[in-house]
């Protein structure tokens, strides 16, 4: 684009004129060029964020196809192998046979540790509760099963009264609420946590609060730079794909609160179908 010459001082009022109305021309030009660059990168951004989540969506379903198979495969080996072990180890009963009985009595119970850790495997890769009954059932479970793995008193509040949420935005309270709590078994030292959900007819909030021993918010910073700390930022990451805002609350001392703000009537709550 040309830049318009200023007329010369003494200039005819029709030069002036003429003057005023190319500087127009060229403020409307680049308003339209502007518009024009901002729609693309509207556009941009649209389809990164729809490739994204289709990314997210792969992940999910591989999760959920080897939660399936862990329980179904591996899970009805072990199940048979266990009811094979019980059946030889009452033959050893009925034969008297006390030391090869106690040996099958600790194969079974190998076994069965076995098909328990398998089975937790498999909900901890996909619950099924969270697909059938939705995220408060899903949550109750993964605090239930946390406690009683780490000794940790986790409750849940929650305002959803089991209503249900879009799928996607189900997985994405699920994963936030999992990684959380899995820091703060990992980091925090503390000895209750709390999930709280507060829901608004078109607001979600989501908090994980702890009563451990904090840290400091730059440091966390850093460690999410570094590459072996992905946790929290891709906790942020995923919310964004949604339009939501995932903020950290800690200090030395303090405990920590990780909060996930989600507006649930924007366009972005909704998975994009077209992956145009
Ligand atoms: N609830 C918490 N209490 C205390 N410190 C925490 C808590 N949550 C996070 N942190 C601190 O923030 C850091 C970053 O957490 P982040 O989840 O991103 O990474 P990570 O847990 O170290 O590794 P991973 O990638 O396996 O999640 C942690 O290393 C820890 O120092
Ligand atoms: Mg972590």
């Amino acid at each position: 684009m040309t830049g318009a010459r200023e007329p010369a001082a003494g200039a005819s009022g029709g030069e002036a004129e003429d003057f005023r109305k190319t500087v127009l021309r060229q403020i409307r030009d680049l308003t339209a060029d502007n518009q024009r660059l901002l729609q693309s990168v509207v556009r941009s951004e649209k389809r990164f964020r729809t490739l994204a989540k289709s990314v997210w969506h792969v992940q999910e379903e591989e999760r959920r196809r080897l939660a399936r198979d862990l329980h179904d495969g591996l899970g009805q080996t072990l199940t048979a192998l266990a009811n094979q072990l019980q059946r030889l180890h009452d033959d050893a009963r009925d034969a008297s046979n006390l030391g090869l009985q106690h040996r099958l009595n600790d194969a079974l119970e190998l076994t069965r540790g076995a098909l328990r850790d398998t089975r937790e495997l498999s909900r901890l890769l996909r619950p099924t509760l969270l697909d059938d009954l939705g995220l408060d059932a899903a949550l109750e479970w993964l605090a239930r099963n946390l406690s009683e793995r780490t000794g940790l008193h986790i409750s849940l509040q929650s305002g959803l009264e089991e209503q249900r949420l879009h799928p996607d935005v189900e997985t994405l309270l699920f994963r936030v609420t999992q990684e959380a709590l899995t820091n703060v078994i990992r980091h925090s030292g503390a000895s209750h946590a709390r999930i709280v959900i507060r829901h608004a007819p078109m607001l979600l909030i989501l908090r994980i609060e702890d009563d451990g021993q904090g840290f400091e918010i730059a440091q966390m910073t850093q460690a999410e730079r570094s590459a072996g700390s992905s946790g929290l930022r891709g906790m942020r990451d995923r919310a964004e794909l949604f339009g939501g805002r995932v903020e950290i609350l800690s200090a030395p001392g303090q405990g920590t609160v990780v909060q996930l703000t989600l507006t649930l009537d924007a366009p972005d709550a909704e998975p994009d179908q077209n992956p145009s």
